[in-house]
């Protein structure tokens, strides 16, 4: 369990505001303090008397506020009182006045006037969840580095089934807890590479590779969940960002290359678990490639390699290659940890269907700069990231 914390919940309006009253006791039974602000629709979901004796705490309103005139200060307050900001349900309109720093009710006032981290815990019909405009909000969020508990798949309240339900309160409860940080890489900034890359060969063609995302996913996921800040790169791969990590999507490896850079020198610890294509067509067609053309010869040209160069960029931080290999995996992993400058190398079998490419799980050995190979047996891709991070930070921590 997390140290006690004192808690800002905001609750809007929509109907899994039911469920916040059950979030308030769970994390008061955690030991931490809350106090609960309305937004004016909210309280046609949820009784501000049902909060006040659920929290012990008085529950900020806009009437109440109005009442008192103390509305100008009562924010500021607030903002410097909480440690956590959580919204839940936050309504799509709470999210787009958050993305666009709107200050018109006590809630999105207060989340302005709030230097700490924020949770939000969307809420809504799958059709409003996937319209663009939520999602460009939901996105302008996320890259501020803003953590999100759900939304999940399950019924909705329209009878439905489908994505939108506001996650359940002892996830919210989780991430609020990941969000307030304390863990043990807090004040770290950690930098994930994942996914593949796409390299164009014309404007409906490329080549890549089978690599799903979800090793480097997972390692991003624990690496936030350990509280260092946490910056993933990600190829082209459909998996939604894990909480409070800031996401940057690129396609190719010159895509990708430039934004490690742009952030290598901030990292303490780099993982690049992207598999990164080694080359590219020297020129996409700018056209479609026709058959009538006849067969048509693809130059390559070679890819930088992105983690052979970073030594120059971070000369301090800690160092993670991966190894995808169908043979020898040894000798090549010593020879890539020894080439690459990489303090770590973890290599995975990808000749075998069960595990690595693709897999839910994965198992590998990790290689080091210092001491022995580690084996880890097979796993899941989530327990595989906490068993590497111990390494990493063992080493981070030298
Ligand atoms: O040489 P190979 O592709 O097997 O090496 C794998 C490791 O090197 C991975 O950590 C991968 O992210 C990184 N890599 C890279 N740039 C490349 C190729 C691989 O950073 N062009």
């Amino acid at each position: 369990m997390s140290r006690p914390l004192r808690v800002l919940l905001g609750i809007s309006g929509g109907i899994a505001a039911y469920k916040s009253a059950e979030l308030v006791r769970l994390l008061r039974k955690g030991g931490h303090e809350v106090r609960c602000a309305l937004t004016r629709s909210a309280v046609s979901f949820v009784t501000p008397l049902t909060l006040e004796v659920l929290s012990g705490q008085r529950v900020y309103q806009e009437e109440y506020l109005a009442a008192t005139g103390s509305g100008e200060e009562e924010h500021i307050t607030a903002a410097a009182w909480g440690e956590v900001l959580c919204v839940a349900p936050a309504t799509t309109h709470v999210l787009a006045r958050l993305a666009l720093g709107l200050g018109d009710d006590f809630l999105t006032t207060t989340a302005l006037a709030f230097a700490g981290p924020l949770v939000v815990a969307p809420a809504m019909h799958s059709e409003m969840w996937r319209k663009e405009a939520t999602q460009q909000h939901v996105e302008t969020l996320r890259r501020r580095g803003v953590w999100f508990a759900g939304p999940v798949e399950g019924p909705l309240a329209s009878g439905e089934v489908g994505m939108g339900r506001m996650a359940e309160p002892e996830e919210i409860a989780r991430v609020i807890a990941a969000a307030a940080g304390g863990g043990p890489l807090a004040g770290r900034t950690v930098l994930v590479t994942a996914g593949p890359t796409h390299e164009p060969v014309d404007p409906v063609r490329f080549l890549g590779n089978r690599s799903s995302g979800r090793m480097g996913f997972a390692l991003a996921a624990e690496a936030a969940r350990r509280g260092a800040r946490t910056i993933l790169v990600a190829g082209p791969v459909e998996l939604a960002a894990p909480p409070g990590v800031i996401r940057i999507d690129v396609t190719t490896a010159r895509e990708m290359e430039r934004a490690v850079h742009e952030h290598a020198a901030e990292a303490d610890l780099i993982v690049m678990a992207a598999a990164v294509a080694d080359f590219r067509p020297r020129q996409a067609a700018e056209r479609k490639i026709k058959k009538e053309q006849g067969l048509p010869a693809i130059e390559l040209a070679e890819n930088p390699d992105i983690l052979a160069g970073l030594r120059a960029v971070a000369p301090r931080a800690v160092l993670v290659g991966f190894a995808a290999e169908t043979h020898d995996l040894e000798r090549n992993a010593r020879t890539k940890l020894e080439r690459k400058g990489a303090d770590f190398l973890v290599a995975n079998d990808v000749s075998r269907s069960d595990i690595a490419f693709g897999s839910g799980d994965n198992e590998v050995t990790v290689y080091r700069r210092e001491g022995e190979p580690v084996f880890l047996s097979r796993r899941p891709k989530s327990e595989l990231a906490a068993s590497l991070f111990d390494l990493f930070a063992a080493r981070l921590f030298r």
